[in-house]
């Protein structure tokens, strides 16, 4: 059965989702996810403070691609005006959904009555969301926890009053804001809100998916109509096509290639580059680096190089020197 959000997004049997993820689910690295399979995916997280001041970071965090589709533009606030001028600030940059994050659970969000901070303040939450539904017209989602803290689990009544005022999909990380990201994601409550008759819309499962066969095993046991993806892709986004082929077919695909790692490296840079000029590119691909070739023997060495260098023609080189160096080593 193809999963739908709204009338018009059909995002096919079981999607995979790109979880958003503040300073990794930028283009670049959405376009080397887009090329693995990845069925949707989200902007960062954007400050509807930010919008309405127009700075120069929320705005930029706007940008989507046609290729990109389909896309969802996430954001975040505390004051139900300021989310509902965001809400027709983002319609504009037309991505296929708008999603709210009641989720974050980082203190400075939290502190500003952001994020998960909401899941304190159900009544808040559900009049904040009913006014970025209104204000736009696309649909309009919302990714969260389980709730606060182990005393105060709420989701269950969040996704039946969220749905109520019109949200089309809801993502739930199997943790608590009190967890932060500790401790392992449960996923029973996720199975809870998807077996109450009331709800309709799609559930997507999110929290320490981090392999093919943990994606099986969690689709059959908590019954989700998706799952949402973020640490394991980072660095890795053969995640999705491994997880898709698996379903499709029964068998696992081999992991990349020394080759493959490289090719998905340089066309990382040479996006980032295109996205944000040479000096910008150059050094925010500094940070993704070690995650492509984790597990290579003593890859030390050239990451410090790599990280070190100004220039792209010097880095394909450092990146050639690895192919060559660990093509061979395998061989
Ligand atoms: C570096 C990083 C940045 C994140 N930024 C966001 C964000 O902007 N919005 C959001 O809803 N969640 C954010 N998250 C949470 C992820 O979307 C996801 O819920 C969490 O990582 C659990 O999924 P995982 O175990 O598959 O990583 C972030 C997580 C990480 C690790």
């Amino acid at each position: 059965m193809s999963v739908k959000i709204g009338d018009h997004i059909d995002l096919g049997n079981f999607p995979l989702l790109l979880a958003p993820m503040e300073d990794v689910s930028d283009p670049p690295f959405r376009y080397v996810c887009k090329q693995n399979g990845v069925d949707m995916m989200y902007t960062e997280f954007i400050s509807s403070e930010g919008l309405i001041r127009d700075a120069a970071k929320s705005r930029q965090k706007l940008d989507i691609f046609e290729y990109e589709r389909p896309i969802g533009i996430q954001i975040f606030g505390s004051e139900i005006e300021h989310m509902r001028q965001s809400s027709e600030i983002c319609s504009l940059a037309n991505p296929d959904l708008i999603d709210i994050n009641y989720g974050c659970p980082v203190k400075n969000v939290v502190c500003k009555g952001a994020g998960s901070s909401l899941l304190q303040d159900v009544d808040k939450m559900v009049a904040m969301t009913k006014a970025v539904v209104e204000a736009t017209h696309l649909p309009v989602t919302v990714k969260t926890r389980l709730g606060w803290d182990d005393n105060t689990k709420n989701v269950y009544e969040v996704a039946e009053r969220l749905q109520d005022v019109g949200i089309k999909a809801l993502s739930i990380h199997g943790r608590t804001r009190a967890q932060m990201y500790k401790g392992q994601a449960d996923w029973s409550m996720i199975r809870d809100v998807k077996r109450n008759p009331r709800i309709k819309i799609p559930i997507f499962g999110n929290g320490d998916i981090d392999s093919v066969e943990k994606a099986a095993a969690w689709r059959q046991e908590f019954e989700v109509d998706g799952i949402m993806i973020g640490r394991a892709s980072i660095g890795y986004p053969w995640i999705f096509r491994e997880i898709k082929h698996f379903f499709e077919t029964g068998q696992r695909l081999e992991g990349p290639t020394i080759v493959e790692r490289v090719e998905v490296c340089r066309t990382h840079l040479t996006k980032s580059i295109e996205w944000k000029g040479e000096k910008t590119g150059i050094f925010e691909m500094r940070r993704h680096y070690a995650n492509y070739f984790k597990g290579i023997p003593n890859f030390k060495e050239y990451r410090m190089k790599l990280v070190g260098l100004q220039s792209h023609h010097e880095i394909h080189e450092v990146l050639d020197e690895i192919q060559h160096q660990f093509t061979e080593e395998i061989i």
